[in-house]
């Protein structure tokens, strides 16, 4: 059997999904006449705390028509250099948004409000105008980590103080919420647009809802029919995020706990760096130096051993749990992949 730990993108929709999909009312969305896209957007709006939503493709596209909704061609995004949206949106930000990016590096996700003042540039004829903050939380690239809410809001005041937007990229929000505690509304507060994922732990096979006020939804609207986004009888895509938002939030902490596991197991096999410490979500990176292989060699040393993980060369393999993935698979995943590295 393949153990799959590539992402929580890999996940399967569930029988209850596949039903809704049968009996969902639709209509055509790009008239706003598709009942069960509008019921979604306004349960995501709800969930979040913010007047309006909108389902949309992928997170990409998500983040994408946030940025285009929040600014004018030639303005300047603040970001993170190891954000999804500077580092695997394929410049989509430059590309099609016109907008310069301004990299401000965090310490595995975590911002420094300081390093963030200073890089909000004052008024000048020779500059672009800053206009968006963007934050990430989880945090893909620093191991699913969770952005404290306090850091959050210091952030936050930053950018509203200084006349910027914020958009959070909440492509996993709920992981966040179901592992502190705290309300994914909390963080939405903060921020003037956030953009969720239906198609990575919750388990849907497409989609994305992007929430904020309903002036900046009805641009991002524009911006996705724009881009292609505009989708037609797209209730058989909002059925499965309904039964997602209902049904499949509180089930990630066994996600949590079994990332936990997994990364414990990691940590004892010499040859890896892992901190379990530093596990709080559905997340685990391997720093691999010390074993002397290639991400690409290890990467297909694990696959001999049925293993899937991801890589993040040059020296990290990224495993992540989801839903079809038990306590038993992650077991079975350390002694494989023990036997993967002691081959080197
Ligand atoms: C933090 C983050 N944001 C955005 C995305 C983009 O989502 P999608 O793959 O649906 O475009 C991802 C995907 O992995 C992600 O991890």
């Amino acid at each position: 059997m393949i153990i799959n730990l590539r992402s929580d993108t890999q996940t399967l929709p569930t029988e209850s999904m596949l039903r809704a999909i049968t009996s969902a009312p639709l209509g055509d969305d790009v008239f706003g006449e598709d009942p069960t896209v509008r019921k979604l957007e306004d349960m995501a709006a709800r969930m979040l705390g913010k007047e309006a939503g909108l389902l949309v493709v992928s997170g990409t596209m998500g983040n994408l028509v946030s940025l285009m909704a929040h600014s004018n061609r030639g303005d300047e995004v603040i970001l993170d250099p190891d954000s999804h949206i500077f580092y695997h949106e394929t410049g989509s930000l430059a590309a099609i948004a016109g907008l310069m990016p301004m990299p401000v590096r965090s310490r595995e996700g975590m911002l420094d409000p300081d390093d963030v003042a200073a890089a909000i540039r004052s008024p000048n004829v020779h500059y672009p105008r800053p206009r968006i903050l963007c934050l990430e939380n989880t945090h893909n690239r620093s191991g699913g980590r969770i952005l404290p809410l306090d850091l959050h809001k210091r952030l936050c005041a930053i950018a509203h103080e200084r006349g910027l937007k914020v958009h959070l990229d909440g492509a996993r929000i709920f992981n966040a919420q179901v592992a502190s505690g705290i309300p994914a509304s909390e963080w939405a507060r903060e921020a003037d647009s956030v953009m969720f994922c239906l198609s990575k732990g919750l388990s849907c096979p497409i989609g994305s809802v992007v929430v904020g006020d309903a002036e900046f939804i009805e641009r991002a609207r524009r911006f996705r029919k724009q881009i292609g986004g505009g989708m037609r009888q797209a209730g058989v895509i909002a059925a499965c995020g309904i039964v997602a938002l209902e049904t499949m939030i509180d089930r990630l902490a066994e996600d949590h706990i079994n990332a936990k596991l997994l990364a414990q197991g990691l940590a004892d096999i010499a040859g890896l760096k892992v901190d379990p410490d530093k596990v709080e979500t559905n997340m685990v990176y391997a720093e691999h130096s010390a074993t002397g292989l290639s991400t690409e060699e290890l990467l297909t040393r694990l696959k001999e051993q049925g293993v899937l993980a991801s890589g993040s060369p040059p020296n990290r393999i990224r495993f992540v749990t989801h839903r079809h993935i038990d306590r038993s698979a992650v077991e079975e995943a350390i002694c494989r992949i023990k036997r993967a590295v002691e081959g080197a």
